[in-house]
């Protein structure tokens, strides 16, 4: 082990290349699903969503026969999906392998084969997908559960993306968390002319309801350092720079003041990053693809109805799309994409790092294997 290399540490993470099964992960927008079906990777595993009315069905990506994905399959029977290759026919609801149509109907091998299927639900216009061990006849646990508790309990309106991102999710989760970039990496950032942020300030990890939250200690906006020079996150057209947590001057709103948050970014399992400002949340999913890309989920949440509502969906399809979800967080992804590590040096801020990585190694999960899983 190198002299401060960490990573070894930290064995459940460091073997996490594709994740942790037994969760529900958010992929694409259930409308890009339609009549085509669609590959979706998601913890190494190659998934087809097929549209089947008004559910969307999910489906191991390869025909047992020779390996064809399904995903260039053809639509021809109603509930089936036919492999372009020789036309085995199967059922989109459990899988099994309905028609052979180059065997005729009588084809021996009929109801002896099937493709794996998954769990595919849709919440909040999203599809999410179970990734998990189930018995026969057992059901997942319901996807609320890997939903932050605010989105399943209150109304609200939201913007978003879901793309694929290079870097594996690990580093995507731990930039998210990371304490010192967002003070200095996003000073460029457009976003920034509007949210002033500190140029340093003590860190804390609070532990609550399975969120581990950044709590900011002795913030300090501008630092003089000897020797070296003065540098600011001050903007001089922008007085009031945020206050040290959401909702602390009283003019949060009221689902976000409910939450009581003691800082403004928190992490959770299986790698959902929340950071709430004082009148609306951010949240960002890292959905593992495979061991170099990570599907980025970001959503963008105001707990509002009515009016208020609609004025804040254009807003962010005005501004808040290409500012904060664009260039704010391609800033990550380009740092996410470039960095070399391990081995790596940590320092004083890196804490929050740390505190996701131990908080991995205590929590009970199963580790999605690197080698190649097939459906059967
Ligand atoms: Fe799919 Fe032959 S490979 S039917
Ligand atoms: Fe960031």
């Amino acid at each position: 082990m190198q002299e401060g290399a960490d990573w070894h540490t930290w064995p459940t993470y460091d073997a996490a290349e594709l994740g942790f099964r037994d969760h529900w992960y958010p992929t694409i927008w259930a409308h890009q699903v339609g009549e085509k079906p669609v590959p979706v990777t998601v913890c190494g595993e190659k998934i087809v969503l097929v549209r089947d009315g008004d559910v969307v069905r999910g489906l191991h990506d390869r025909c047992p026969h020779r390996g064809v994905p399904l995903s260039l399959g053809r639509r021809q029977f109603p509930g089936t999906i036919s492999c372009p290759y020789h036309g085995w026919t199967y059922g989109l609801s459990d899988g099994a392998l309905r028609a052979v149509i180059t065997d005729g109907p009588d084809s021996p091998i009929c109801g002896r084969v099937s493709v794996a299927t998954y769990p595919v639900v849709e919440r909040m216009g999203l599809l999410f997908v179970w990734i998990g061990t189930l018995a026969e006849g057992e059901e997942p646990p319901p996807v609320e559960r890997d939903i932050p508790a605010e989105l399943n309990d209150n109304a609200f309106v939201l913007g978003g993306r879901t793309e694929i991102r290079k870097g594996n999710w690990r580093f995507a989760a731990e930039n998210g968390f990371d304490e010192g970039h967002a003070k200095y990496l996003h000073n460029t950032a457009l976003w920034r002319l509007f949210k002033v942020m500190p140029t340093w300030n003590l860190t804390r990890i609070v532990e609550r309801d399975g969120w581990l939250i950044r709590v900011q200690d002795e913030v300090h906006w501008d630092a003089e350092f000897p020797g070296v020079g003065r540098f600011t996150n001050k903007r001089w057209w922008k007085r009031a720079p945020l206050p040290d947590r959401p909702g602390k001057n009283g003019d949060a709103n009221p689902v976000i003041a409910a939450l009581d948050l003691p800082g403004f970014v928190s992490i959770r399992l299986p790698g959902i990053l929340r950071v709430a400002y004082p009148q609306f949340i951010h949240y960002e999913w890292y959905v593992p693809v495979d061991a170099d890309h990570v599907r980025y989920v970001q959503l963008m949440v105001r707990f509002e109805t009515g009016a208020k509502a609609l004025a804040f969906k254009a807003r962010y399809l005005a501004a808040i799309r290409w500012l904060f979800h664009g260039q704010f967080t391609a800033q990550d992804a380009w740092m996410v994409d470039v960095m070399d590590s391990p081995p790596e040096r940590l320092y004083r801020p890196d804490l929050s790092l740390t505190a996701w990585r131990r908080h991995v190694e205590k929590s009970d999960l199963v580790v999605q294997p690197t080698a190649p899983r097939r459906g059967h």
